[in-house]
């Protein structure tokens, strides 16, 4: 288990009516070991951030975070909700290229970047995801691939300006399968991220930055990834739809 600060985030995706978000609190609130040091977070849709941050009150141990933000400032942007909007809400956290952007919506890098420089500028600290599809890692081309994932995004930043990141690794198979990446498979790109950031910012900042992994993690196999040295937690996907199983999850460290 590693020295850094442990994040364990539930990413709701497009899931829940108001009263079922609420529900899903109150079950996380009920079967929470309140003396777990995990830093927990979570993700639901746009509409239900604020009336969840109302709902725990003055209780603080959850942190509020979105799914994504415009990378824009402000303006004739239909349908798009701003970086500021969501600090103006109190959300302080918000995930930044989910595959399932990129894949559906087409996000690209340059895209990405502008997301981060407005989640920065706001004050959020960014969930940046980043992770290769089956094939690349059958052709071997994964650690490439995550490299310029990394690249194009973060290089023109300082690491100062990046205190607030986080990254999530999500290898695309494992989002939603069922199949998980081994504890080793995990451990090796994590370890190659960090050199990465090394190599990008320097030793210190790639030391203290969490690096969380996502892909069909679930009670059953948090634990053996969550003890791998690079893995500061997990991005949690499906089994965050459940109290049960993500507060298990959290329990895992
Ligand atoms: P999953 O999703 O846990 O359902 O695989 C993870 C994610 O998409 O962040």
């Amino acid at each position: 288990m590693s020295f850094r600060r442990k994040i364990v985030a539930g990413n709701w995706k497009m899931n829940n009516s108001l009263s079922e978000a609420l529900n899903l609190i109150d079950g996380i609130l009920s079967n929470l070991d309140t003396r777990t040091t995990a830093e927990i977070i979570v993700c639901p849709a746009y509409t239900f951030i604020g009336p969840i941050i109302n709902h725990l009150k003055d209780f603080n141990r959850i942190k509020l975070g979105a799914q994504n933000c415009s990378e824009h400032v402000s303006g004739a942007y239909t349908g798009e909700v701003s970086a500021q909007m969501l600090k103006s809400i109190e959300c302080d956290y918000v995930i930044i290229g989910h595959s399932e952007r990129r894949i559906y919506f087409n996000e690209t890098n340059t895209q990405l970047k502008e997301k981060i420089k407005r989640a920065l500028e706001n004050g959020l600290a960014p969930i940046f995801c980043v992770g290769e599809k089956m094939e690349e890692r059958k052709n071997r081309t994964h650690f490439n691939l995550v490299r310029d994932q990394i690249k194009n995004v973060l290089s023109s930043f300082k690491a100062k300006e990046l205190e607030k990141l986080i990254i999530a690794y999500e290898p695309v198979w494992a989002i939603g399968t069922g199949v998980t990446a081994t504890s080793a498979e995990a451990q090796e790109m994590h370890v190659f991220i960090r050199q990465i950031i090394s190599e990008l910012f320097d030793q210190e900042f790639a030391r203290e930055l969490p690096i969380l992994y996502g892909g069909s993690c679930n009670p059953q196999n948090a634990k053996e990834l969550f003890s791998c040295d690079d893995v500061d937690g997990g991005l949690i996907g499906g089994a965050s739809l459940k109290a049960n199983d993500f507060c298990s999850i959290i329990q895992s460290f």
